[in-house]
């Protein structure tokens, strides 16, 4: 009787959020570098739309999920999905987040909860989930979308600019703990860059973005990308924020409250929001 030969499995690179904003941009980034990607999102309407643009423009392989990473599952869902295409994960984009912009003690609870599993959980879930065994191929890494905003509070996106402390916190350590080895560990620190998400999380009248400051998500991507490759640990993209970033450094954070504070309030009344359930 013949014995069925163990699968080959191949590599990807998996990108949560990779359907629009940044994660699609990233998704084009790594799909040019002739990476073959599994997109995560949860309207597969929008993750097929992205599967076929980049499949129409690049020679690579791309997968779509549809999967709420707020759920609990999500880690081992993902896994399963590996494993039935013969895949293993070579790189991890955790680029899915949400905000929520307003008085903390008037957002929805449920979707504060959405916001810390999401942003904060599935990140470090995945992360655990993969990690190993990039460190036993000794190739690869993980690449974690941040915000400038994870290097102070944030008056008004509290729970948001919270969460981005903690994911460039575990970065930094995880790159800490991993020298040495060819897995690389990066954190992406963008200012605002101009996608849905400022309108998904409800903010309109805020200063910061009736400015209309901000970058373009494929110039985020494109040096997140380039970052990540590169082997920086901190890549935080266009000169204006590498300047507020070294700000940041040198004034104590009391004294930036209330400018913080000025700069994300809302200047109306803000229809009460639900996170971003769909
Ligand atoms: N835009 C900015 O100014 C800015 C600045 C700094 C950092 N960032 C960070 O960059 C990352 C991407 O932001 P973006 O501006 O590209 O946001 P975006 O345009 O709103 O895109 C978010 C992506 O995440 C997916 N997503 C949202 N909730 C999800 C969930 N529960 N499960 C699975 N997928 C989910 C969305 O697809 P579905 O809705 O179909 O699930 C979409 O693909 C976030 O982590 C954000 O915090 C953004």
């Amino acid at each position: 009787m013949m014995s069925s030969a163990p699968q080959q499995l191949a590599p990807i690179t998996i990108i949560t959020g990779g359907s629009e904003g940044i994660g699609k941009a990233l998704a084009f980034e790594f799909a040019q570098g002739g990476l073959d990607l599994l997109l995560v999102a949860r309207s597969q309407q929008r993750l097929d739309k992205t599967a076929r643009q980049i499949s129409t423009t690049h020679d690579v392989k791309v997968l779509t999920l549809k999967c709420c990473l707020a759920d609990e599952d999500s880690g081992s869902k993902i896994a399963a999905f590996l494993k039935k295409q013969n895949h293993y994960c070579q790189n991890l984009v955790n680029n899915a987040g949400f905000g929520l912009a307003g008085d903390f003690a008037q957002h929805d609870e449920a979707a504060i909860r959405d916001l810390v599993n999401l942003n904060v959980r599935a990140l470090t879930d995945l992360s655990r989930q993969f990690l190993p065994d990039m460190l036993a191929r000794n190739g690869g890494g993980i690449l974690n979308i941040a915000s400038m905003g994870g290097f102070l509070p944030g008056p008004y996106q509290a729970a948001y600019y919270a969460s981005k402390a903690y994911v460039i916190s575990l970065t930094k350590a995880l790159s800490w703990e991993t020298w040495g080895t060819d897995v690389q560990i990066s954190v992406l620190a963008p200012g605002p860059v101009k996608t849905r998400f400022h309108a998904r999380m409800g903010a309109r009248s805020e200063l910061y973005v009736k400015s209309g400051a901000g970058i373009s998500a494929s110039k985020a991507a494109r040096m997140g990308y380039s970052g990540f490759m590169c082997g920086k640990c901190l890549i935080i993209p266009g000169i204006l924020s590498q300047l507020g970033a070294v700000a940041l450094k040198i004034i104590p954070h009391d004294l930036l409250m209330p400018f913080m504070a000025w700069f994300l309030r809302a200047r109306t009344q803000r229809n009460p929001k639900n996170g971003n359930r769909s």
